[in-house]
């Protein structure tokens, strides 16, 4: 860790020494995994600063050096500090998944905003509590959240049934009550691009509300509606890595979250749905109609903006 990544304050009853005394008990679990973020956080920054190659894993999606000794990098440390809980990774960690303990890592959520030099991205773990009884397909209870903005240095938490922070002070989310008034986000996958539905729903979102923002990192797309920077966040086809800290931090703020048709979300789910709960009916109303094909916001098509473009410019002449 840097001297520029001193730990952020905690909340009051999960202070650094907890993890000291008692490394294996629930007291560790997010001051350990903030400390591991944080030196996670350090390599990504000097990874951006020094610029990186990049790779295709397919399409467009895109991986670099950085996404896999930072997830490495985790991985030992999450091993050193808690051996018996599993890690699964976006870089294809798949340690000790049989256990109780699980967590999700994304080691650089945002890998295009990376490679790009745009400095928006973040690491992310979320730690997931399955018991025995669980089939592999059924989600057990998130009970930790990290999510670390390495560049703004937020320090993003929660603990399932204590709250949320954001470095270590309460965070809530918005009070906005309508659609009409509110701040949205969402993102693109970076495979099977064409099979995605989602420039529909965008067009849709954008035109009723305050306006839809594709800042490329969705465990802090979440972290913001979270702390009420955002009103609500939707996605296709995330995987648990994405969205298991941002899902825990939300509830734990106070909002909601669930698949696009109002039910309890799924980590391998592909529909993610979380907003700030006050708009949420209404939003589940527009995929409802949208699905339906119902009530859709008419704009000209490039053809019919081309005519009447035409038709101005002549009327000028
Ligand atoms: C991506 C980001 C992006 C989202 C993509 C994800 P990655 O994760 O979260 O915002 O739109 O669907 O794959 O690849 O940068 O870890
Ligand atoms: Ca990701
Ligand atoms: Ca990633």
């Amino acid at each position: 860790m840097t001297a520029n990544d001193a730990l952020p304050d905690l909340p009051a009853h999960r202070s650094p020494a907890a993890a000291e005394s008692s490394p294996a008990s629930h007291l560790a679990w997010v001051p350990k995994a903030a400390e591991i973020a944080l030196e996670a956080g350090a390599r990504l920054r000097e990874y951006f600063a020094q610029g990186v190659e990049t790779e295709y894993k397919g399409d467009v999606d895109l991986v670099t050096v950085a996404d896999r000794a930072v997830e490495k990098l985790i991985r030992c440390r999450l091993g050193e500090a808690f051996p018996e809980h599993g890690v699964y990774g976006e870089e294809g960690t798949r340690e000790r998944l049989e256990g109780q303990f699980r967590w999700y890592v994304d080691p650089l959520d945002g890998t295009t905003n990376f490679a790009h030099g745009f400095p928006q991205f973040c690491v992310s773990m979320g730690l997931e509590r399955r018991s025995a009884s669980l089939g592999a397909d059924q989600d057990g209870t998130l009970e930790a959240a990290v999510i670390y903005d390495p560049l703004r240095q937020e320090l993003f938490t929660a603990e399932r049934g204590r709250g949320a922070w954001l470095n270590g002070k309460p965070i809530r989310i918005s009070r906005t009550q309508t659609l009409s008034e509110a701040l949205l986000a969402t993102g693109f996958p970076s495979r099977k691009r064409h099979a995605s539905p989602n420039i529909h729903f965008y067009q849709e979102f954008t035109l009723r509300s305050h306006g839809v923002r594709r800042a490329g990192s969705a465990a802090l797309d979440l972290a913001y509606v979270a702390c009420g920077r955002m009103d609500a966040f939707w996605e296709f086809n995330l995987n648990p890595w994405d969205i298991a800290a941002g899902i825990l931090l939300i509830e734990e703020a106070g909002g909601r979250v669930t698949d696009f048709s109002g039910n309890r979300f799924r980590l391998e789910g592909r529909e993610i749905l979380a907003s700030n709960g006050l708009i949420h009916d209404e939003l589940l109303g527009l995929f409802s109609d949208m699905f339906a094909g119902r009530n859709l916001a008419p704009i000209p098509t490039p053809q019919e903006f081309a005519h009447q473009r035409a038709a101005i410019r002549k009327s000028r002449r």
